[in-house]
């Protein structure tokens, strides 16, 4: 395996749309992935799984365009799909097959020859940290286990492009780290290109390079993640000591604006004069600033902000998976 190391355009969709009878699951996405990670970020519904199955050309698409390696998704879906490996966020497993015979299988459905498969199905196997387990039946696995024998079947013929939809979904602690470092080196040392969903950032920060955000079938974010800050507002964060009520009233009155968080205070930089305003209020309100500095958010605070903007009423990433669909407004 070689490592690529200047990105290259893999995957570009133009304003591709999918209908589920009248139901639209994506609203006309235009998208230019480069090789190397990214991940796609969503709440439940938001398209996700559907925009994998469009590029992977296993299902039609209702409009729109797009290529894989310059493969048509529309007409060259057997070629896309022999150029990349798909775990798919359902249980695609047989329960009564060895580990060992699933993955060589699934090499053998994608036109390997027997002897070929079984070779690659023994590296993949310990790949992904199964080798000793590989002659049990998947029936006796632990959803961890589960998880690897489908990223063992991805594998199988060595892809160009790795799409794992939710790979870290169920997983404990252990397989999870397991599972984000297997597909780190996938990308780092296989110099392979990994697109995976997920629901919470933390996943997709310990992989990808680059961020897509879905809501309601629509972009709203696309980044590389170290640039993700840039996206949200400049905020100066404030801790005072005594009448916050008083302190925020103040400095809404002057028109900032204001995210309380008990004591401490986020408030948004309109121009050079924030922080003198900031200052004036505390005065007027009588309070003690106790500290005050540039507030700088983690990759988790920056995601609740977008989707704040987009009205959606989430607390943290892991909500993603209960979360129910309101507001229209578009970052
Ligand atoms: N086969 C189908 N028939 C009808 N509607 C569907 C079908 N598959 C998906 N949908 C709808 O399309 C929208 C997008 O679904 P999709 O599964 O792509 O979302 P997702 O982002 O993968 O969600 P999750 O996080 O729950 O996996 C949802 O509203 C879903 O109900
Ligand atoms: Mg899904």
């Amino acid at each position: 395996m070689t490592v690529d190391s200047d990105p290259k355009l893999v995957i570009e969709t133009k304003d591709l749309v999918k209908m589920y009878g009248p139901h639209i699951a994506l609203q006309g996405l235009n998208l230019k992935l480069q090789s190397g990670a990214t991940g796609i970020l969503g709440p439940n519904g938001a398209g996700k799984s559907t925009f994998f199955k469009c590029i992977l050309g296993l299902i039609t698409t209702t409009s729109g365009e797009g290529t894989v390696l310059g493969y048509d998704i529309r007409t060259q879906g057997d070629l896309i799909r022999s150029k990349i490996g798909y775990m798919p966020e359902y249980d695609s497993l047989d329960p009564g097959l060895s580990a060992i015979d699933q993955v060589r299988y699934s090499g053998e459905l994608i036109g390997m020859n027997p002897s070929q498969a079984t070779q690659r199905a023994h590296e993949v196997l310990e790949y992904v940290g199964l080798k000793d387990q590989r002659y049990r039946k998947i029936e006796t696995f632990s959803t961890g286990m589960k998880q690897a024998t489908k990223l063992a079947c991805a594998l199988i013929h060595d892809p160009e492009i790795l799409i794992c939809d939710e790979p870290t979904n169920g997983l404990d602690q252990r397989a999870r780290d397991f599972m984000l470092q297997t597909l780190r080196n996938t990308v780092n040392q296989g110099g392979r290109t990994v697109l995976m969903s997920g629901h919470v950032m933390d996943d997709i920060q310990e992989v990808c390079d680059n961020i897509v955000m879905i809501h309601k079938g629509k972009i709203v974010v696309h980044r590389r993640i170290d640039e993700l800050a840039k996206q949200v507002d400049e905020e100066i964060e404030i801790s005072v000591w005594g009448g916050s009520s008083r302190m925020q009233d103040s400095l809404e009155s002057k028109g900032l604006i204001v995210r309380r968080l008990g004591r401490v205070m986020r408030i948004k930089v309109e121009s050079e004069e924030t922080i003198s305003l900031i200052l004036e209020c505390a005065v007027e309100s009588g309070v003690q600033v106790r500290k005050m500095g540039e507030y700088e958010p983690d990759l988790e605070d920056i995601f609740l902000l977008i989707m704040d903007k987009l009205g959606a009423e989430v607390k943290k990433t892991s909500d993603l998976m209960t979360f129910e669909h309101t507001g229209e407004a578009s970052v």
